[in-house]
């Protein structure tokens, strides 16, 4: 039992990073993978004596359809003296994916106190390369984490502008995402090491004779594309030549971890 919860989801560590650097700047905090919930039903244990609860999440032209779900279907606390924050990260722009959760939030009667987004590294590699400065973006990017992180700890409130004038065709991409696995190739370089099932947060992976099956449950967060060792997994014939993208300061290790098992700081 913590003073702060964040639940998190990320494919390529990006927004685990960001909710790490919280945590630590908060103390007393668990961090949870959104999908670890749904795996041991132990949400009202997390929620004991809670001062702060946070959502972090990569922005897929809006939210991720597992963290939409994910937020829906919580058991969350209420009451004026439970701060509720969300932070996204996003390649260029947010669209209106904290607003759609501060609305899903209204429903269940809870007030969104305060939302951020950071610009991270884009890692949609089917349809672009990744970015040849990570380095420096993501420098510019923990000075904006440092930032959050003391808003956030310090409670402060914050108004969410953001819009969306292709909402219609966001939505449209967000129903194709389960299927898109379909798209998916594993090459005769896979080496049955199963981290791809490992790493992959919504078990859309089974590996039948030592190599990967993709089940169409995909949120298409390209975690297996990405962190393959082999680069074995493509989508169609648009990833196979590009370079792979973790974040720096996140091991294949902890994504793993971090699916299996509460994080407490
Ligand atoms: C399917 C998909 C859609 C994405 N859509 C957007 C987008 O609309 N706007 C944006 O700025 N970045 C977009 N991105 C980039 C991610 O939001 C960004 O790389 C994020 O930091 C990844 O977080 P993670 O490392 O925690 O998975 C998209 C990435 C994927 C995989
Ligand atoms: S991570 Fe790559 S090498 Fe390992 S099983 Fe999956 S596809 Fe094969
Ligand atoms: S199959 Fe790959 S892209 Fe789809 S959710 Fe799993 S790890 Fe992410």
């Amino acid at each position: 039992m913590s003073k702060n919860v964040i639940f998190y989801f990320t494919g390529t560590g990006n927004s685990l990073k960001v909710a790490k650097d919280v945590a630590h700047v908060l103390g007393d905090c668990n961090v949870v993978s959104m999908p670890l919930v749904y795996t041991t039903h132990d949400e009202y244990n997390l929620f004991a004596d809670v001062e702060r609860i946070g959502f972090i999440y990569p922005v897929y032209g809006g939210p991720p359809n597992f963290v939409k779900k994910f937020v829906s279907e919580l058991t969350l606390p209420k009451g004026k003296n439970i701060y509720y924050f969300v932070v996204v990260t996003c390649g260029i722009f947010k669209w209106k994916s904290i607003s759609i959760i501060k609305d899903t939030l209204i429903e269940k009667g809870i007030n969104l106190n305060a939302g951020f987004s950071i610009k991270m590294i884009a890692n949609a590699i089917g349809l672009y390369n990744i970015a040849d400065n990570v380095e420096k973006i993501l420098k510019k990017a923990q000075v904006k984490i440092n930032f959050v992180s003391e808003k956030i700890k310090s409670k402060k409130n914050n108004m969410i502008f953001d819009f969306d004038p292709l909402i219609a065709l966001h939505d449209k991409f967000a129903k194709s995402l389960p299927t898109m696995d379909t798209n998916y190739n594993v090459s005769e370089n896979c080496m049955g090491c199963k981290i791809c099932s490992q790493v992959c947060p919504v078990k859309n992976i089974e590996i039948i004779h030592n190599k990967p099956v993709f089940k169409h449950t995909c949120e298409q967060c390209m975690a297996c594309i990405h962190l393959c060792p082999s680069k074995a997994i493509n989508y169609g014939n648009k990833t196979q030549n590009k370079k792979r993208y973790i974040n720096p300061d996140i091991t294949i290790k902890e994504i793993i971890n971090g699916n299996n098992n509460v994080q407490e700081y």
